[in-house]
Order: C-alpha cells, then structure tokens, then sequence
C-alpha cells in the first residue's frame, strides 16, 4: 500500500481539499478511477497467476475462461485479454450480446456461448465467428441457416443433459441432434459438451459420478453417430479442481480464475493456491463522535455502547453492499478491523473506529485479500448465506472498475501483457475453430 498526506478532505487523486496536510493515511496501490472515491480494484496479476496454475493442473486439457456477468463482476474485457495471455485457449459467455462486447474491443480469441442462444441473434453469431451452445433441432436449423447465409460455417457446441435439467439435450435425443447437425453445411460440430450440478458439493460425489458415466455414454452414442467432437468438456471450476477424470480436453473456469471458491465445502487446500483478484475500496467521507447510546442510520438498530467515533464510508446498497449485510462486516481501515454499523443504506455506510485516529480522505477497504488481513469475499457470502458468485457479480456498474497488475499503480488497464513462453499476440487454436489474435 502507498501512503500519500491527507488534506483532510481526500485522499487520492481527487485530493482537491483545502488545509495543510495533516498525516500519511493510508491509500490503495492504485489511483481511484473516478471522481467518486470508491471503486472495484481488479488485480490482474492474480488472474493471469490463476490461470496459469489451474491450466498447468488441468493440463493437458485446456482451459476455457468464464467472462460471463461482466467476468463475474471483475470486467470481461481486461481480465479475458489475461486469460488468453496467461494461456486460456477460448472465453465462455451466457449471451451474444457478451460476446459482441468481446469481440467490439478487438479480441478475437475464441468465444463460445454457453446456451442455445435465440434464433434472432444467429447472423450476428456468424458474421462475428461466435461459437454457439446448440441443443435443439430448431438450433441447428437457426444456426445452420446463418453459417450458411454468412459463407462461414458456425461453430457449434453440441450440448447434452446429464442431470443438471437447465439446458441440453435428453441423452435419447443426441443421436437425431448429432446426425442432423453433422448433416447441416452452415455448422461446423466442434464439441460435446454437459454441465456438472453438484461437482462443488463432496458429499454428493454420487451425482457427479452419475453425470460422468452420462457424458461417457453420450460420447459413445454422438461416435456411433459419426460425431467425434474435437472439444469434449463438462468440468466446471470445482469439477475441475476435484475430479481430474472430468477433464477432457477442455475445462470451463470461471470462479476459481477469480481466486475464489465454488463453495465452502471444498477443502482449503484446493483454494490456497489461488489469489483472489478482486478488491473493494472507498475513501472514508466523513467522521463524527457519538455518545454512548447514541443510535446511528436508518431504524435506528444500532446504539453506540460508549462513546465513540463513526466513520462513514461513501458506498451502500445500491453498489452491491447488500442490506443483509448491515452490522455483520468487518472493514479494514489503516490495518486494523472495525465493524460496520447500523444499516447499511442505499449510498453509504458507517463504521464504528472507537478512537482510532481516522481521518477523512483514509482508504477502508471492504473486500480484498485474505491473505493480508482484509476481509474475503466468502465473509461476505457466509454473512448472506449465498455463494461467492453473487457477492461478485452483485457489485454494481456504479462502481468504476480499475484494473492493474499487482502493486503496479498503473491505472486501467487496456492491453494484457505478453506472457513468456508464446510469441507476442498469439494462442493457440481454440474451441471457435479458429486461432487467436489479440
Ligand atoms: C455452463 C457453465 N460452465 C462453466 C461455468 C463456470 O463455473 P465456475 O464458475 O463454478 O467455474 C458456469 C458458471 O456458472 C456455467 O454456467
């Protein structure tokens, strides 16, 4: 963390307060964003670290990179140019319209759709050689029509339920869909694929055993159909991490990219490995003395237990700091742990820091890095009794994404770096088909 002299009124580079400086506060490694002094920190390094130690684990299988829901909340456009750097063969999206995005910033990495998009968008999909999810005969008729209409066959994954019964293909259908999407000019099969539904679940190692010996099955049935699919994959983060007989030859990662865990049944060794990547940072905005049993912010829940200082912290509900979440967070502020207070309210929250010499302009940090002594996601999950994902990927466009490599302050980033090993700008061929350019 770098230090810089308070004025009083702030602290970073929107240090535009009045006064003599008073003391060095505490600030993140990178400026903030915007004019508003909170925002998401995304460290790219740990994404990068990530994905280099999950694809050396999985290798050979490759790794296809989940930039879904804005990367989890983390910002798809910088941290799919880390993955495909640090060696992610392709990214995966829920819609086209994530794709687009990707493609509209100039990454030309192979990108798959992980459903059966709608109908409507299959031109787009083939204009802009975007690989689909197809597990419905009007799939490959949609798709097969745009390939075909567009002068480029569409890279389709075929997709068959093994339990899971959110998308795919009845395994008795896989025959008629394989022959037929096999028969289609304006397709080209490039995989089978399923998704596991409890592989971040040990106790239910059952289930996960039944959906492999479902996909093996249906790899038997698509090869007596003629299809042998170059991209075989059904393993998720935690099916990855757990059940190297899940890999094939390729493994869809998103949560464990982000040094998160899946759940927290996994054992601990299988996450220490990993670096979390994000960080939630505001700059305290004001500071007041209370009185034992003064009570503090909305419903009034919360009565000082002796006299003390409150800090208030300019982020709330409406940037993803959850309601359930009122009186129940740590917040590190100059290295030690204060608790939230009171509610947490829609712009803003305050902080109970007894008489530590807060001052405003100091940088809290609300999520980061276990591993210094800042609060982790999972203390946020735990708290609401949800998973890592939703904390992530509830952290709202209202806060200013930064991005930055490590403790290099070097603001948002707009380019990956080149890793060692791979010439400049390259990776190899892809689930898309296609090789890849960056
Ligand atoms: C189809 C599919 N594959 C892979 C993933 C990545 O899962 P995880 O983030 O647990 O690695 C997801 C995420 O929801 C998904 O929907």
């Amino acid at each position: 963390m770098g230090r810089v002299e308070g004025s009083g009124e702030s602290g970073g580079p929107g240090n535009r307060g009045s006064g003599e400086p008073r003391r060095s506060v505490p600030v993140s490694p990178v400026a903030w964003p915007g004019l508003r002094p909170a925002w998401v920190e995304v460290d790219l390094d740990a994404v990068a670290h990530n994905t280099r130690t999950l694809g050396a684990e999985v290798a050979p299988a490759r790794v296809l990179a989940v930039v879904k829901a804005d990367a989890y909340g983390h910002g798809a456009v910088p941290v799919a140019r880390s993955a495909i750097s640090a060696g992610a063969s392709c990214l995966g999206v829920a819609l086209v319209e994530e794709a687009l995005a990707l493609r509209a910033a100039g990454i030309s990495a192979p990108v798959l759709v992980l459903s059966e998009p709608h109908p409507a968008s299959a031109d787009a999909c083939a204009e802009h050689g975007i690989a689909v999810t197809v597990c419905t005969p009007a799939g490959v008729q949609a798709f097969g029509a745009a390939g075909r209409r567009g002068g480029r066959p569409v890279a389709a994954h075929l997709k068959v339920d093994t339990g899971m019964h959110r998308q795919g293909c009845d395994p008795a259908a896989l025959p008629a869909l394989a022959a037929a999407a096999l028969a289609e000019p304006g397709l080209e099969v490039a995989g089978l694929w399923s998704h596991f539904a409890v592989a971040d679940e040990p106790g239910q190692r059952a289930t996960t055993d039944a959906q492999l010996a479902r996909y093996s099955d249906a790899l038997a049935t698509a090869a007596a159909a003629g299809l042998a699919p170059r991209w075989r994959h059904l393993a998720n983060s935690a099916g990855a991490t757990l059940r190297d007989d899940a890999r094939f030859d390729l493994v869809r990662l998103g949560i464990e990219l982000y040094g998160l865990a899946p759940s927290p049944d996994l054992p601990g060794e299988a996450t220490a490995r990993l670096r979390p990547a994000l960080a939630l940072r505001a700059a305290v905005s004001a500071v007041r003395t209370v009185e034992a049993g003064e009570r503090v912010s909305y419903g009034h829940r919360w009565a000082a237990p002796a006299r003390t200082r409150v800090a208030t912290l300019p982020v709330g509900y409406a940037d993803g700091v959850r309601r359930g979440l009122s009186d129940r967070i740590r917040v590190r502020l100059g290295g030690r742990d204060f608790r939230q207070v009171g509610r947490v309210t829609m712009d803003q929250v305050m902080v109970d820091v007894g008489d530590a010499p807060v001052e405003v302009g100091e940088v809290a940090t609300l999520l980061g890095d276990p591993a210094r002594g800042e609060p982790g996601v999972r203390e946020w999950s735990v708290a609401l009794d949800t998973i890592d994902y939703e904390v992530t990927c509830g952290l709202s466009s209202r806060l200013p994404r930064v991005h930055h490599h490590g403790d290099r302050a070097d603001g948002p980033v707009t380019a990956g770096p080149a890793r060692a090993g791979r010439p400049v700008g390259t990776a190899p061929a892809g689930p898309g088909g296609e090789g890849v350019r960056r």
